[in-house]
């Protein structure tokens, strides 16, 4: 039986990590996957992460299941972290597997409830996005997003091809810094966004993977706040994976708003159910982490400001290689860097280029050029705008 098995096609952004750790070069440059990395290069256990380990591990009595759902406490701070205000009476929420467990359950849940359902996702979107419905067989179409010329939104494109959503059909948006793109929409838009959703009858689902990274943890926050408070129902796939930096403890949430207690209650069956079908209980160590963080007021405001601190490093760091670009190139053409949020910014290279700049220069971008941010420092900012122009981009 196993001899029958297809080779898988390997994940593009997690075979350059292999690639990396195998190029022996001195002073390559690692721009690939989405983790966060100081100045020194390493992704830290974030302060109040520690502390708070320390303390669960100090006083925690038992290693017994939870509950389905996953804990009250987690799913009820970390809900009203993304959503301010919590709508107790719309809201069922479910503990996942890191924000990726919490997108594969959105679409069963969506699936489970509209057994026709259409997703339409933003070209480009997050490869997993697309893999994971390739795999489950849910059928999807791409809306226009991403400008190459300006590296902006394609905001009419978008608007056009969204339009022809219908009802009961699902909505990919990612709720701030968008990946692969970095390209983001203004408040005014999301707002023409939602009139456009209510007017077809889709339904958003959210996937707020970096709330903290692009303009603050309320300001990323308050597109999917609006949605929330604007539509009936809605879907959201949250992540903490990166604002707190434990990508490896598997820590997500999907949250359902419904139209009224009775759709919410039932919501929340199908939820628990989908864990129990899936792996049972979800992991507990990372959401007790962000529970015991956000439930105590100097460990949150220790962890909040650690987080502002590799937010405004991102920042700095866009508008360093922004100017260092400006110098170099004579033009603004890539102050668009500057402008992007989160993690990532498109360059808007050719697939030659990446591969130029990874053969000359051993810097690795995913082939789309989409490039991490937070994989820079100081130094190794020179070296990339350097890079760029020399790889004719
Ligand atoms: C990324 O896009 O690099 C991250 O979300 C990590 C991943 O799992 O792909």
């Amino acid at each position: 039986m196993l001899s029958n098995l297809k080779p898988q096609a390997p994940d593009k952004i997690l075979m350059l990590i292999e690639e990396f750790k195998a190029d022996t070069r001195q002073g390559k440059i690692d721009l690939g996957v989405g983790v966060y990395k100081d100045p020194q290069g390493v992704t830290p256990v974030m302060r109040a992460v520690k502390a708070a380990e320390q303390r669960i591990w100090e006083t925690q009595t038992t290693k017994a299941y939870t509950g389905l759902a996953g804990e009250a406490d987690y799913r009820n701070a970390l809900a009203g972290m993304i959503l301010g205000a919590v709508p107790a009476d719309r809201l069922a929420s479910v503990a996942s597997v890191g924000g990726t467990g919490a997108i594969r359950q959105a679409l069963e849940l969506a699936r489970m409830a509209n057994p026709d359902v259409h997703v339409h996702v933003s070209d480009p979107t997050w490869p997993n996005h697309l893999s994971i419905m390739k795999f489950m067989g849910v059928p999807f179409s791409e809306y226009r997003y991403f400008d190459a010329a300006t590296r902006g939104v394609d905001f009419e494109g978008m608007k056009a091809d969204l339009a022809r959503a219908a009802r009961g059909d699902i909505v990919l948006l990612h709720g701030c810094c968008h990946n692969p793109t970095g390209a983001n929409l203004t408040l005014e838009q999301w707002s023409e966004v939602i009139a456009i959703l209510d007017r077809t009858g889709a339904i958003p689902l959210i996937d707020l993977a970096y709330q903290g990274f692009g303009d603050g943890l309320d300001a990323d926050a308050e597109p999917t706040r609006l949605v929330a408070r604007s539509l009936p129902e809605v879907l959201i796939a949250a992540s903490c994976s990166k604002n707190f930096g434990i990508y490896r403890e598997r820590t997500g949430l999907l949250m359902a708003l419904a139209q009224n207690t009775e759709a919410r209650d039932l919501s929340q069956g199908a939820m628990a159910f989908l864990n129990r079908q899936n792996f049972s209980f979800p992991p507990d160590h990372g959401a007790r982490i962000v529970s015991t963080i956000l439930t105590d007021d100097a460990l949150r405001a220790d962890w909040a400001a650690e987080l502002e601190d590799v937010r405004n490093t991102m920042l700095g760091l866009r508008d360093q290689l922004a100017a260092d670009l400006r110098e170099l190139s004579g033009t603004d053409r890539f102050d668009f860097i500057a402008h992007h949020r989160g993690m990532f910014s498109r360059l808007g290279a050719t697939s030659e280029q990446v591969a130029k700049l990874k053969s000359d220069a051993a810097i690795y971008m995913v082939g789309d050029s989409r490039l991490n941010i937070a994989g820079l420092n100081r130094d190794t900012v020179p070296v990339l705008a350097r890079a760029i122009i020399d790889a004719g981009i």
